[in-house]
């Protein structure tokens, strides 16, 4: 019997819900294909500042990195809003992300027929779209500092304090995520676009020269480019004709944001975080720790379902047991099972809290 170890990070908000839901599923899935998981639970984000201090203890990453891969809820929430940048809950993903190695985000936005009337779109058509996001370079870990300047500007006011982030990328860094993207637009519809901002960046105007050079490697792929401020608005009219975006860390984050809403079912989106053949990949839904409805019974579970589905495939390489899952959720959303976020007009639905939803994925896994 394969075995396997869970590292475990439920985080803040409606972090620790939504993983126990996803664990029971896992644990059904696993009982069904004779897979064994065995989970170890570590801390970050808010409640790691809680009790430790910092928001990745070093057993955190530790734990990480000796598991087969990492399931995770959500950090974050008002209550560490006023902490030191440094010390933010948010900074246990940046380091788990570098720490880990995990330089390919995969985030696919899926619509859900029957839920395209939760689209802020008309008419959006079958949108299907796998965003492929760098993870760990660009402006998230380049240079940045601040410093006093006196200099005085063209209207007469000191410059004062000045930021810097700054945008960096090499080349073996965009050729390993592009070359990623190229690889999973093979097993898609061949479509493959790269948003960047060529017409003003240089980092820009890199990736484009390393995929140009990555596609003759990969001929039936076809290959377009898109500025990122086209790109929202090609988004927004024309979503069902996009099929494997690969961009750098900053654009990513923005547009897979925006990808996601369009579905309208951003309570669904699950996510993985991938680094070299090996690495444990890190799973979590795309939405965020909700903390206005921890404890309420109101968070769908079917984002962090879908992220432990999405790790059993990439980095378990347990296909069927991925299956299962992914098909179970499709049959309760298919049976009208509706947690607070989808629930559209009513009719043929059947309203569920956190812990229902979780008792359908499980009975259609008998379906
Ligand atoms: C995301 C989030 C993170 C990011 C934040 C919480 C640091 O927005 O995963 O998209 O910007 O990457
Ligand atoms: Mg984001």
């Amino acid at each position: 019997m394969s075995s396997y170890k869970i590292a475990v990070i439920r985080g803040d908000g409606i972090g620790p819900e939504i993983v126990g839901a996803a664990i029971e599923v896992l644990n059904k899935a696993a009982s069904m294909c004779g897979i064994s998981l065995e989970y170890r639970e570590y801390l970050a984000g808010g409640c790691a500042i809680d009790s430790c201090g910092i928001p990745l203890p070093i057993e955190t990453l530790e734990g990480c990195k000796a598991s087969d891969a990492v399931l995770l809820g959500a950090v974050g929430g008002p209550k560490w809003d006023n902490v030191e940048p440094s010390r933010r809950p948010e900074r246990a993903l940046l380091g788990l992300r570098s720490g880990l190695g995990l330089f390919s985000n995969l985030r696919p936005a899926i619509m859900f027929r029957e839920l395209s009337s939760a689209s802020p779109l008309k008419d959006p058509g079958d949108v299907d779209i796998l965003i492929v996001r760098e993870l760990t370079g660009g402006m998230y870990f380049g240079e940045n500092g601040s410093y006093e300047s006196s200099d005085i500007l063209s209207d007469g006011t000191v410059k004062g304090e000045v930021a810097f982030d700054t945008e960096s990328y090499s080349e073996g860094e965009i050729r390993r995520i592009v070359k990623q993207a190229f690889e999973l637009a093979m097993g898609r519809n061949k479509k493959l676009t790269l948003v960047d901002k060529a017409n003003v960046l240089r980092t820009s105007r890199l990736w484009r020269s390393v995929a140009n050079e990555i596609r003759r490697d990969y001929p039936e792929v076809s290959l377009d480019f898109l500025y990122v401020d086209n790109c929202t608005m090609q988004l927004i009219s024309r979503p069902s004709s996009f099929d494997v975006i690969v961009t750098s860390n900053m654009f990513g984050d923005i547009i897979s944001d925006e990808a996601g809403e369009i579905t309208g079912s951003i309570g669904m989106l699950p996510s993985a975080s991938l680094g070299a053949p090996g690495t444990p990949g890190l799973f979590e839904p795309i939405h965020g720790s909700a903390p206005d409805i921890a404890g309420t019974g109101k968070a769908n579970p079917l984002a962090t379902i879908l992220s432990a589905a999405m790790m059993l495939r990439w980095s378990l390489g347990e296909r069927a047991a991925a299956d299962l899952i992914e098909s179970a959720v499709r049959k309760a959303i298919s049976a009208g099972y509706r947690t607070p976020d989808i629930m559209g007009n009513g009719s043929g639905e059947i309203h569920v809290d956190t812990r229902a939803m979780t008792d359908a994925v499980i009975l259609m896994m008998n379906k």
